[in-house]
């Protein structure tokens, strides 16, 4: 077994037990050149404490990658982002410049998006993609050291003879093994949170479940919390322990999922949830 999930000295899950890693409320955010420069994000609350998961569900548009991007500095460059409240990792960050998300994103949080081949450079075998991150995260390795935590990750993460894959190339790959990689990662600096955005939808199903399985066990292990993003409400329902449903930007609906999946209250997450084939069927076998 790795270093990284079994790290002996501070077990990550003890480090972080109850902490408050996103604390945001009234969160709006918009764009001066779209939507007449109205906000496309409006009054958002959204909590993240540590080893969670939350989920982000809503129609394509409502606004659910630009509110989970926005925690980790990567709403665009020209976002307006607005909030009474907001705090990540304990710090405001309304005021953070780019050196402080570049910090957040190099050790508080990591972030896997769907297409994974556009998300690794083509240009670098993706041993060392993932070095990089541990590059920043353990500033003082020798090469070797380095070497073998990349490989350790890569391991984590059920790739099979990493000494041979870290000199390969993401095209080399095949897609299920690309998303590992991008997950090895987000991984590799032991972020307290990782933004899944549609982790699992460019795979097939065998695969999403070997990948799924992966991060809950993270999420186990090391007390990992995750924000994550589906249209498959099968899958968050599977995943996540609090769901937020957006609509045209604005948070409908919010509580423990197995409560808003149960009993949904909005007209519109019940319309949403009636559109999920696999859970209507659940619901005429209950
Ligand atoms: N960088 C940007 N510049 C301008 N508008 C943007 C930008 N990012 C998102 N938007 C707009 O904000 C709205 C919400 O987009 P967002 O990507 O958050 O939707 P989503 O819920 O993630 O949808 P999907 O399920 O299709 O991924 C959309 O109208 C989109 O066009
Ligand atoms: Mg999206």
């Amino acid at each position: 077994m790795s270093e990284i999930l079994t790290s002996a000295a501070t077990p990550a899950s003890a480090r972080l037990t109850g902490r408050t890693l996103v604390d945001v409320r009234g969160l709006s955010i918009g764009f001066a050149d779209v939507n007449g420069g109205g906000p496309l994000v409006r009054g958002v609350d959204l909590t993240i404490h540590a080893g969670e998961c939350v989920a982000l569900v809503g129609e394509s548009g409502s606004g659910k990658s630009l509110t989970a991007r926005s925690l980790i500095g990567l709403a665009g460059t020209h976002a307006r982002i607005d909030a009474q409240r907001f705090e990540i990792d304990g710090r405001a960050a309304l005021e953070f410049r780019e050196r402080d998300w570049r910090a957040v994103r190099g050790g508080f949080a990591g972030l896997v998006m769907q297409d994974a081949l556009v998300s690794l450079d083509p240009l670098r075998t993706v041993g060392r993609e993932i070095g990089e991150t541990l590059a920043r995260h353990a500033k003082r390795q020798s090469r070797a050291q380095r070497a073998a935590a990349v490989h350790a990750v890569m391991r984590d993460v059920g790739i099979p003879e990493p000494e041979r894959r870290a000199a390969q190339y993401a095209h080399e790959l095949s897609g299920g093994q690309r998303q590992r990689i991008v997950i090895a990662r987000a991984i590799a600096s032991e972020p307290a949170l990782i933004v899944c955005d549609e982790p699992v939808s460019a795979l097939d199903v065998y695969v999403q479940a070997q990948v799924l399985d992966l991060l809950g066990e993270l999420q186990a292990r090391l007390g990992t919390a995750l924000l994550f993003i589906s249209h498959d409400l099968d899958v968050v329902q599977h995943v996540s322990d609090r769901v937020l449903v957006l609509k045209d930007g604005r948070a409908v609906e919010t509580g423990a999922t197995a409560e808003v999946f149960s009993a949904p209250q909005a007209d519109y997450t019940k319309r949403l949830l009636r559109s999920a084939p696999t859970l209507q069927t659940q619901r005429r076998a209950a």
